[in-house]
């Protein structure tokens, strides 16, 4: 049998696959009413991320419903903070909570643990790659270790990661500390993934658009090229999706410093300077996810101006962050339709 095209990983390896394929971050979610189903017998958030049947059945749910040419496993970044004992928790309406670290915790960190407690994710993606249609690509992810580090800090999501950056001006040698165990346990969590059938990986660093010149080459640029340098040690083939969200012009040697395959752009990048970035390997992106809630000729526009610019080279058509719980999910079929070229309504 000839093998399965799994046109996201054709892009990621530096094809032009035309009309580009398409996934959705965060397409698993709860603009779904099957995942609100799901999610309610779950119990808590976390228990969903950690039962590999539960999560299985809401990694496929976008697929069936849409058949985006990518899955991305069902997980959470702060699963690694939770294996870390940090008393990870998800209070409805308001996102995560667990206990702020400090240099002492970050010193006495055990590591060690966060493999095993996180064995479930790991039957999960063997799961979801046997139930997947062969043509579609399998995403595991991580979040990127400042990313991470700034919810381990503060003890919650705020919007403007102070508490994180005063830290790293106040404690530089414990704040390089937790990057590098940070990045160390993702690599070791992404190539687990890898092993168990994820064909690519993304690192989110959701967070990076807060950083100064200094501090993104210190806390964005270095431990995501660790991570990666370690992947690609260890599984020279794995393709690497790296998104730095916000990051503007310090995305210029972004792909070139880390080693990513591919770089995500959200949707403050400017197109023109999204197709210089093209010209030095793929890139995924960038719509508005708020085009999606709106619908429409928004979500007409916003989709034509991407292909447009970027159609012709190497691109994975994605939003420029997570799609959100408004949005309607008749929106992502015209979404789909449109960029696969298929005439509203037919
Ligand atoms: O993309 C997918 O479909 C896969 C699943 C996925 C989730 N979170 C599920 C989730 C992925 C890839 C993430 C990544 C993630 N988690 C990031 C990076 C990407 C981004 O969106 O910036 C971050 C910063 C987190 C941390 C996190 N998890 C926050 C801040 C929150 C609360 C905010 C919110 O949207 O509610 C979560 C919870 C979360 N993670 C939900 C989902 C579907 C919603 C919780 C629920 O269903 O009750």
């Amino acid at each position: 049998m000839p093998s399965p095209r799994r046109k996201v990983l054709e892009v990621l390896q530096g094809s032009t696959v035309t009309p580009p394929p398409i996934w959705l971050m965060r397409q698993a979610g709860r603009y779904l009413p099957e995942y609100r189903e799901t999610r309610k017998q779950a119990g808590s958030f976390l228990q969903l991320c950690y039962s590999p049947d539960l999560a299985t059945e809401v990694t496929l749910q976008p697929i069936r419903r849409y058949g985006f040419d990518a899955a991305i496993l069902f997980s959470d970044i702060l699963v690694i903070p939770d294996g870390l004992d940090r008393n990870v928790h998800f209070i409805e309406g308001s996102g995560p909570r667990m206990e702020p670290i400090d240099e002492e915790g970050i010193f006495s960190l055990s590591p060690e643990k966060v493999l095993p407690h996180l064995k479930p994710v790991m039957q999960a993606v063997e799961q979801i790659r046997a139930r997947l249609p062969d043509e579609t690509t399998l995403l595991g992810f991580c979040g990127a270790p400042w990313t991470v580090a700034t919810y381990m800090i503060a003890g919650h999501g705020t919007s403007d990661q102070a508490p994180a950056r005063l830290f790293g001006y106040r404690h530089p040698k414990a704040f390089a500390h937790l990057l590098a165990v940070l990045a160390d346990l993702s690599a070791d969590y992404l190539v687990a993934q890898i092993d168990a059938g994820a064909d690519a990986v993304q690192i989110f660093d959701s967070w990076a658009g807060v950083l100064g010149e200094t501090e993104f080459e210190e806390y964005a640029i270095k431990p995501v090229a660790r991570i990666i340098r370690s992947v690609k040690e260890r599984r020279p083939q794995a393709k690497i999706i790296a998104f730095a969200k916000g990051a503007g012009m310090n995305l210029r040697h972004y792909r070139q410093k880390t080693g990513a395959d591919m770089i995500g752009l959200d949707w403050s990048v400017p197109l023109s300077f999204a197709a210089d970035l093209q010209k030095d390997g793929p890139v995924q992106g960038n719509l508005d996810p708020m085009r999606v809630v709106a619908g429409g000729l928004a979500l007409d526009d916003g989709i034509d101006a991407i292909l447009q610019v970027l159609g012709q080279g190497p691109l994975v058509f994605n939003l420029g962050h997570g799609i959100t719980p408004e949005a309607n999910p008749d929106h992502v079929t015209q979404l789909v339709n449109r960029v696969r070229g298929i005439a509203h309504g037919a």
